[in-house]
């Protein structure tokens, strides 16, 4: 592929000299080149500096320079939970709750989860791919370039084991780097109502043997939550998963605090995501630890709940990444964009914090921290090309303004 030159970068952003994740007050500090330029070739980063640096940089220009007079380069962003895969939408409970209805009334009347899961059993594998693959190019467009993405809405061994063939064929036709994450134990299906250990045999008999077989997933997910599956459920499972190589990533306190983070540490899971409710020693098993906080915020925003004490979180040094939690019932947008804004307005996050934690900290929470995350010699070329905009901070400022000129996914314009 030809060289690409990008001259006249009014600010490159995220240029970390590491890799690894930041905790604490690290999460402020991002590294920022202005009047920049950036070399791409082969779809990585060949290199990048100062505009005074680049006649010694660049003797020789490539044939393609463009001139980014007035915009800011960003690397895309990392979206590290999501649900993306689902039939349908569910703008009927929305309605129910404008009405007064709660997510968990919704949830215990047989909607939420196990509406979506009818709905999916009922889908074929191709309309499930078609409507993942349209989802997978509007959030390209909106700059994301790595996403994790979940089953979860199956909770039958044939519907789970449909969802990850779509996810490893997205895997195969995108270029965006694709996380899989096995989530059968997102509900207990009205079969298993009365039956807990029977859909847990299920899922360590039937489901992980052939996730095994097919490497159908990257990690494992448990909906730890009151009413859902109790922290000693989680850490059953989880270990069946482990044995098949799947490390956990795990969805604990979005209602309730069980003590999932406790025993989510103790397992060394790779994230906890959601976090709405934080209590007790919570926060320092999560410090202690080098599990990441993930943090969901649309999902508090779209069900009114109370917002994620990302203050708190980072103020004890935990590591925090942002993510969209894209599905049809707590989240229904995968715009990183508006997560980044939110996370500044109401979970108090400096725009550098949030960039941090939807870039390089979202990348560390899908493990792929050394492929992409940040402007680094060798990475993907996967990056965000804003409009002429005054400053960085104007970015989550003007929320629900698109601010995004071009992005490139391996050095190729989407
Ligand atoms: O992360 N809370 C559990 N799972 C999803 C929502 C699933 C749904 O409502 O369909 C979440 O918010
Ligand atoms: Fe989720």
């Amino acid at each position: 592929m030809a060289a690409l030159l990008f001259i006249n970068i009014k600010q490159l952003v995220g240029v970390h000299k590491q890799n690894t994740v930041l905790r604490g007050s690290q999460l402020a500090e991002l590294p920022i080149l202005e009047n920049a330029f950036l070399l791409v070739e082969d779809g990585v980063i060949i290199d990048f500096g100062a505009m005074y640096e680049l006649e010694i940089n660049v003797p020789q220009l490539p044939k393609n320079v463009i001139d980014c007079q007035g915009q800011f380069i960003l690397p895309c962003w990392c979206d590290s939970h999501t649900h993306l895969v689902f039939a349908t939408t569910r703008e009927e409970e929305f309605i129910d709750k404008i009405n007064g209805v709660s997510y968990a009334e919704i949830a215990a009347k047989g909607g939420g989860i196990l509406n979506s899961a009818n709905k999916l059993n009922r889908a074929t594998e191709d309309e499930l791919f078609n409507s993942a693959w349209q989802r997978l190019q509007e959030v390209s467009k909106l700059g994301t370039g790595a996403i994790e993405i979940k089953s979860g809405y199956g909770l039958t061994v044939e519907g789970e084991i449909k969802m990850l063939r779509v996810i490893k064929r997205l895997k195969e036709k995108s270029n965006l780097i694709i996380k899989s994450t096995f989530l059968a134990a997102h509900t207990y299906p009205l079969a298993y109502i009365e039956n807990h250990q029977g859909y847990i045999d299920l899922i360590i008999n039937e489901m992980l043997p052939i996730i095994g077989n097919e490497k159908l997933a990257d990690y494992i997910d448990v909906f730890c939550e009151e009413g859902f599956f109790s922290p000693q459920e989680m850490e059953t499972i989880c270990k069946a998963g482990m044995h098949y190589g799947l490390k956990p990533k795990l969805h604990v306190n979005q209602l309730n605090s069980l003590g999932g983070i406790k025993y989510a540490t103790q397992l060394n899971a790779v994230s906890v995501d959601h976090l709405e409710v934080i209590a007790g020693d919570d926060i320092n098993y999560l410090a202690q630890s080098n599990t990441i906080g993930t943090l969901l915020p649309t999902a508090a925003f779209f069900l009114r709940m109370p917002y994620q004490p990302a203050r708190q979180l980072i103020n004890t040094n935990c590591a925090v990444a942002l993510a969209s939690d894209y599905n049809p019932g707590s989240s229904p947008s995968g715009n990183m964009n508006f997560v980044v804004a939110l996370s500044c307005i109401q979970l108090k996050m400096l725009p550098e914090e949030a960039i941090n934690a939807s870039t390089i900290n979202g990348a560390c929470a899908m493990e792929v921290q050394n492929e992409v995350g940040s402007i680094a010699i060798g990475k993907k070329a996967n990056l965000i090309f804003t409009k002429p905009i005054p400053s960085l901070a104007y970015i989550p400022y003007s929320f629900g303004t698109n601010l995004i000129d071009r992005v490139m996914i391996n050095g190729e314009y989407i």
